[in-house]
């Protein structure tokens, strides 16, 4: 059949060249945003077994590992700690060999692998998240980590820290396969706690007296500072720490005496002890204002 171009066919084909270079032009910049988080370079073996031992793993957790590529560490923790969870990859290929490796060791009914990018993946369902990226992505994910992950999900690095977050464990050895990888034998492996959200006023009373404790709480990540206001004296909290859903510092209303604090975080209430002198006693306060 020949087209022929009359005055009703040319405005029809043009329109739908139209559409084309229109639908072209989305996807162009559908794959300009996505951003190539780290090239295909899979953990030692030795180091997904350590990640794993540092995650302090187990059969209830369910693992999520941004950048799956051969899907080594979800395969792993599924096979070895009876885990479930899901790798995300922008490979099509490493997503295809890690789903067929789940279906061969007959794993694909706990694990299972996605082409997907891991800046838009709902990352919700973790308790340990695990990562091999470069370094600026690592810190570029820092925001949705805090975001959508649930105070007390573990999360794993493999060589690369995220700036701001305070690890609650370090480890760090040489590996000679490491070499071939970044030049360097150095390999470390990176584990943070996702914290409460606690920044602000709260307001609670000493056991012992009933006096007034008003506690105003700064946070940056999961660094904790702050103030106590214990009746008309105020003080310097010391030693803060949160740690997912555990909070724990001190005042120091007398020397060598100080009021040890330690509470879980339970939606806008603080409920825990309070220790003094070798005794100790409930202690709970309630969120005043963020
Ligand atoms: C260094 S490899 C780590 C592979 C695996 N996690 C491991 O530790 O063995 C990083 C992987 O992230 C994948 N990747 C890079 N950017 C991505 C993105 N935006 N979304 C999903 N995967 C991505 C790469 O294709 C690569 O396979």
């Amino acid at each position: 059949m020949v087209l022929q171009f009359t005055h009703q066919v040319v405005p029809v084909f043009a329109a739908r060249i139209a559409c084309v270079l229109t639908a072209w032009l989305f996807m162009a910049a559908a794959v300009a945003q996505q951003i190539n988080a780290g090239p295909y370079v899979p953990s030692p073996e030795s180091v997904v077994a350590d990640m794993l031992k540092v995650a302090g793993i187990g059969p209830t957790d369910f693992v999520i590992d941004l950048g799956s590529g051969d899907g080594r560490i979800v395969l792993t923790a599924a096979k070895v700690y009876g885990a479930q969870g899901f790798g995300v990859e922008i490979q099509d290929h490493l997503v295809k060999l890690s789903n067929e490796a789940a279906r061969k060791e007959g794993l694909a009914d706990r694990v299972k692998f996605v082409k997907q990018d891991l800046f838009k993946t709902d990352i919700s369902q973790a308790t340990v998240l695990t990562m091999y990226l470069l370094p600026n992505t690592v810190n570029m994910l820092s925001e949705k980590l805090q975001k959508e992950l649930r105070p007390g999900t573990r999360i794993i690095s493999h060589d690369y820290g995220l700036t701001g977050w305070i690890p609650e464990e370090t480890r760090q050895f040489d590996l000679q396969d490491k070499i071939k990888i970044s030049g360097v034998p150095t390999t470390i492996i990176f584990l943070y706690v996702v914290p409460a959200k606690v920044a602000g006023a709260w307001s609670s009373s000493l056991p012992s007296s009933q006096q007034r404790l008003q506690l105003e709480l700064t946070q940056q990540v999961n660094k904790l500072g702050g103030t106590a206001k214990v009746g008309a004296r105020e003080f310097t909290i010391e030693d803060a720490k949160i740690i997912g859903d555990l909070v724990t510092f001190r005042v120091p209303v007398e020397r060598g005496k100080p009021l040890s604090f330690s509470g879980r975080v339970k939606g806008s209430a603080i409920e825990g002890t309070v220790e003094t002198g070798g005794v100790r006693s409930p202690w709970s306060a309630a969120l005043a204002a963020k």
